[in-house]
């Protein structure tokens, strides 16, 4: 693994090395690899979760780090992208972390640097390292994953995180099924729902996504609140079912998941964020290990 652009950049065996090392950080284990080397974050979106958790699991590895403020970079003044990632990578950066709202741009940037690139999130099309943190969050509450059934749930064709997510989970043995309303609904074979009580009870773990009113070109919903009314997670709609909540975050409270149910002990949003620097530190490690 040299770079991290799609879930499809790993195969299955090196995803679960980095489970077994990700345990091995959360249990307390140090690496030193990342002295001497610099990890740059350019995030051309915003972010709370994954930027900052690149930035503490690089420093928890020995990397020394920079974040481009983009809101303040030479872009403004008509620099390309680029030669924006030109101009970084020859400070010599061994990992160069990228978020853009077009899909594509990592992958298109690792062409033309010399560091190592991990895509941070781009447009609708992926999310790697939040698919790699969903899917060990699962591991960590459901033993055997074979036979079992996750239901993603929300804005899931504007949605990077689902993407990935349909992308990795199907290899390990879990069915996705895809619950949203016409609009959000994207173009696929997974078995489909409009029905978030259908979900729920044919699931064994749901998946919960923001609606990202940013990507929308047309609003063809009246409201948030409307759209609340049919698909918020809310202990009402969950009942006792023994079931796994996941959100990605950010979420917006009582459209995505309930006041209620995000304090339930089912829904485990800030364990995924907890687990994201484990699994950011045990991907970072790899590829400085690839380059040696
Ligand atoms: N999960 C996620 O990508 O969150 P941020 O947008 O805050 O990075």
């Amino acid at each position: 693994m040299n770079k991290l652009i799609t879930p499809n950049d790993i195969d299955n065996k090196t995803v679960l090395e980095l489970f077994e090392r990700a345990e091995e950080f959360l249990t307390g284990t140090n690496s030193t690899v990342g002295q001497d080397k610099l990890l740059i974050n350019i995030f051309f979106e915003n972010s709370t979760r994954t930027r900052s958790s690149f930035e503490v699991a690089a420093k928890r590895i020995g990397m020394n780090i920079t974040n481009l403020d983009v809101a303040t970079s030479s872009t403004s003044k008509g620099e390309t992208l680029f030669d924006t990632a030109a101009n970084l990578d020859a400070m010599g950066p061994s990992i160069i972390v990228v978020r853009h709202k077009s899909s594509g741009v990592p992958g298109l940037l690792s062409n033309y640097t010399k560091a190592s690139i991990v895509n941070g999130g781009d447009g609708a099309h992926a999310h790697p390292t939040q698919a790699l943190l969903d899917l060990f969050t699962i591991k960590q509450y459901v033993k055997e994953l074979e036979g079992k059934t996750i239901a993603i749930v929300g804005d899931v064709a504007n949605s990077r995180v689902a993407n990935s997510n349909m992308q990795l989970l199907p290899r390990f043995g879990l069915k996705v099924i895809v619950c949203a309303p016409p609009h959000f609904m994207p173009k696929t074979d997974l078995e489909k729902t409009h029905s978030l009580k259908d979900a729920v009870e044919k699931s064994d773990i749901i998946m919960c996504l923001r609606t990202q009113t940013e990507r929308h070109k047309t609003h063809n919903y009246a409201s948030l609140k409307d759209y609340a009314k049919d698909y918020c997670l809310t202990k009402e709609v969950v009942g006792d079912k023994d079931i796994l909540a996941l959100h990605p975050g950010p979420v917006n409270r009582n459209i995505d998941i309930s006041d209620d149910f995000l304090a339930d002990s089912r829904c485990k949003v800030l364990e995924q964020v907890q687990n994201g620097v484990a699994i950011r530190m045990a991907v970072l490690e790899k590829i400085l290990k690839n380059q040696k």
